[in-house]
């Protein structure tokens, strides 16, 4: 079960926008802690961009030094969320095991993910091997997914290996956000261009010096 702190102030609408518009109304980052032991949801204050830099689409700069395995860390760039997500080792074995199952686990559409991503580590979309950074819009109709982190059957899947689910109309990502055959959703999710400042900051709408 997913423990999500997201905040909701317009809350109820029923439409395929009303994952993104909920994300838009809110003002701060949040947290989303999973797994069974996890009581507590830390708040991480980290982000803090300018009313004036977020206007201008500005890079945000995100201290992840107290995200803990298994949660989510979520901050606004450019008007979307991005997740960025620190995976367990159980996570990151399990990936490899989902390819056949997917549209493009090779991370080929080069729309979806900067270069250096894709040379770093294609089937896990990240630069680093434990920290996923994804742009936490559904690329079917832009609802936001929910992250359903943990190993063990769903309801939309009795083998779900963790991952994000569109409920919108049913479209599953895998915790790389790569995106299932046969469902809505045609592409994987957007991977920002971003890097790290150093080994606890991530800089998210920057390319690494010298990426091409
Ligand atoms: S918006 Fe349609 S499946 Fe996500």
């Amino acid at each position: 079960m997913v423990n999500e702190a997201v905040i909701d102030p317009a809350g109820g609408e029923d439409s395929v926008n009303t994952g993104r518009r909920r994300f838009l109304t809110a003002t701060t980052a949040v947290v989303g802690a999973v797994g069974a032991g996890v009581a507590a949801i830390p708040f991480i204050k980290s982000w803090n961009p300018s009313a004036r830099a977020l206007l201008a689409g500005a890079p945000v700069t995100v201290d992840i030094s107290a995200l803990q395995e298994g949660q989510r860390l979520v901050v606004e760039w450019r008007g979307q969320p991005i997740w960025i997500v620190r995976r367990s080792e159980a996570i990151l074995e399990a990936l490899p095991t989902l390819d056949e199952q997917l549209r493009d686990p090779e991370s080929e559409n080069p729309d979806q993910q900067p270069a250096y991503v894709r040379e770093a580590h294609p089937e896990l979309r990240s630069i680093r091997p434990e920290i996923s950074v994804l742009v936490g819009l559904c690329t079917h109709l832009g609802c936001s997914p929910e992250m359903v982190a943990e190993i063990r059957p769903q309801p939309f899947d009795a083998n779900w290996k963790g991952g994000y689910f569109c409920p919108c109309h049913k479209s599953k990502f895998d915790m790389a956000g790569r995106v299932y055959e046969g469902v809505p959703a045609p592409t994987n999710l957007v991977v920002p261009p971003h890097h790290y400042a150093d080994d606890n900051t991530i800089v998210v709408g920057l390319d690494p010096e010298g990426a091409a």
